[in-house]
Order: C-alpha cells, then sequence, then structure tokens
C-alpha cells in the first residue's frame, strides 16, 4: 500500500454546477465551500498530512468583477467564521501565490497563517492567485541572486512549496483533463486522478474511491 502524506485537489466545476441547479454560477462557489468542509474532514479522518487547493489562478483574475469579488467575498466570511475552529483543529493554513488582494483580505490571510502557524495536525495550502509557471521564474530569479548553482535540490528550496513533499496524489474534479497551470513542477511524479463530478457534487465517498484506488498503484518512479 502506498503512503499517502500530500493530496492536491483543482476543485473545478462551480460555475456550472450553479448554472445547471440554480441558475447562477455563484451559487456554485458557495455551494463548493461545502465540499470544501467535508473534504478537509475526510482528510484529517485519512491522517493525510497535506492537503493542498487550488482555490484562484493567476488566470482567473480574466473573469467577470463580479464573480471575483464574490469569490473572495466567500473567503474573507470563511476566514472569519472558520478560522477559530480550525485552529483548535490543529489546522495549519498557509497561503500558496502572491498575496495581492484587498488590504482587508491580505490581513485576513496573514493573521490566519500567523494563528495557525504552529499547528501539526493537517497543513492546509490554499493557492490563491497562484500561478505555476510565475512560481518557477521566481524561484530561478532567487537562484541567480544568490548565486547559488541550477540543481533540483536548490529549486525545490526556492519554491513556495519548500519544506511541502510533493503531492502523492493529485485530483481534479470538473470532467476536464488540464493541470491550469498547478504545481507543474511538484506533480512530476504525482498520481493523476480526473473526476467526472463538478466539486460541488464530489463527495466523501468519491473521495475514498480515489484514495483506496491510490494506494494500491505500483508506482515506479522510473524503476521496474
Ligand atoms: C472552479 O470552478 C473554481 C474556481 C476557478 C474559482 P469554476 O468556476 O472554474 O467552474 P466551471 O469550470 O466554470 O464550471
Ligand atoms: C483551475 O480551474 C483553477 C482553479 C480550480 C482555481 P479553471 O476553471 O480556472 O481552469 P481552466 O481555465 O478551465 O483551465
Ligand atoms: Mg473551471
Amino acid at each position: 500500500m502506498n503512503p499517502l502524506k500530500h493530496v492536491a485537489i483543482i476543485m473545478d466545476g462551480n460555475g456550472r454546477w450553479g448554472l445547471k441547479y440554480k441558475n447562477s454560477r455563484n451559487s456554485g462557489h458557495k455551494a463548493g465551500l461545502n465540499t470544501v468542509e467535508k473534504i478537509i474532514k475526510e482528510t484529517i479522518k485519512n491522517k493525510i498530512n497535506f492537503l493542498t487547493l487550488f482555490a484562484f489562478s493567476t488566470e482567473n483574475w480574466k473573469r467577470p468583477k463580479k464573480e471575483v469579488n464574490y469569490l473572495f467575498n466567500l473567503l474573507e466570511n470563511f476566514l472569519i467564521n472558520r478560522i477559530e475552529d480550525l485552529h483548535k483543529q490543529n489546522i495549519k493554513l498557509k497561503i500558496l501565490g502572491s498575496k495581492k488582494f484587498s488590504s482587508k483580505l491580505n490581513k485576513l490571510l496573514n493573521n490566519a497563517e500567523k494563528k495557525t502557524s504552529k499547528n501539526t495536525k493537517l497543513q492546509i495550502n490554499l493557492a490563491l492567485n497562484y500561478g505555476s509557471k510565475s512560481e518557477l521564474i521566481n524561484a530561478f530569479k532567487k537562484i541567480k541572486k544568490n548565486k547559488n548553482n541550477i540543481n533540483e535540490k536548490n529549486l525545490s528550496k526556492n519554491l513556495q512549496t519548500k519544506n511541502i513533499p510533493d503531492p502523492d496524489l493529485l485530483i481534479r474534479t470538473g470532467n476536464t483533463k488540464r493541470l491550469s497551470n498547478f504545481l507543474l513542477w511538484q506533480l512530476a511524479y504525482s498520481e493523476i486522478f480526473f473526476e467526472k463530478k463538478l466539486w460541488p457534487s464530489f463527495n466523501e465517498k468519491d473521495y475514498n474511491k480515489i484514495i483506496t484506488e491510490y494506494k494500491n498503484i505500483k508506482r515506479n518512479f522510473g524503476k521496474i
């Protein structure tokens, strides 16, 4: 059975779900938050140490302002209402991506990271305004500036995911088979599951089914 330390998820399909069931994309984002809560619980039950959630890409700024504002509003409320409980559950929150949001949201994110920084049960990495290409470019720039050698170890050390093991498992919901600029370096050897269900319809059972399947895969890492 394969160990499972780190699950990464591209939470896709909110907009389509919202349009299909409630006639608005934004209600899909709201419903998607319930799935986030379910999956966090189940991740803890499965004793997984790291959960990385792709919530907003550097490319998602191209969406209508109304949708972008709704998403960040949802996030603000989530932080205000849920951070205390997450902290009590010994969960550490880390943001991947550059924090270029409103001063209110930046503050909420910084406070949440600071408050939970010593927690040890589960680390949730929330990828927000995250893009893998810009993360890689910044890593190379830092290596160059410090006159270090370009090698795998130094590159990994200069990514935002330093000290985080690479994902063992990537799940993308929403019936789309692409990476959309997510963790391009870190996913080099991850097992990838593309799930047909839209994120708000994804549930604990679907998650556990994937985990069980993952655990039984023969992972080669180049060997035989
Ligand atoms: C993913 O769902 C969530 C974000 C990108 C914020 P989408 O909003 O991309 O949903 P679809 O793919 O349009 O259905
Ligand atoms: C990827 O989903 C980003 C997140 C889930 C946050 P998108 O819906 O933005 O991806 P594309 O644009 O369809 O590739
Ligand atoms: Mg999408």
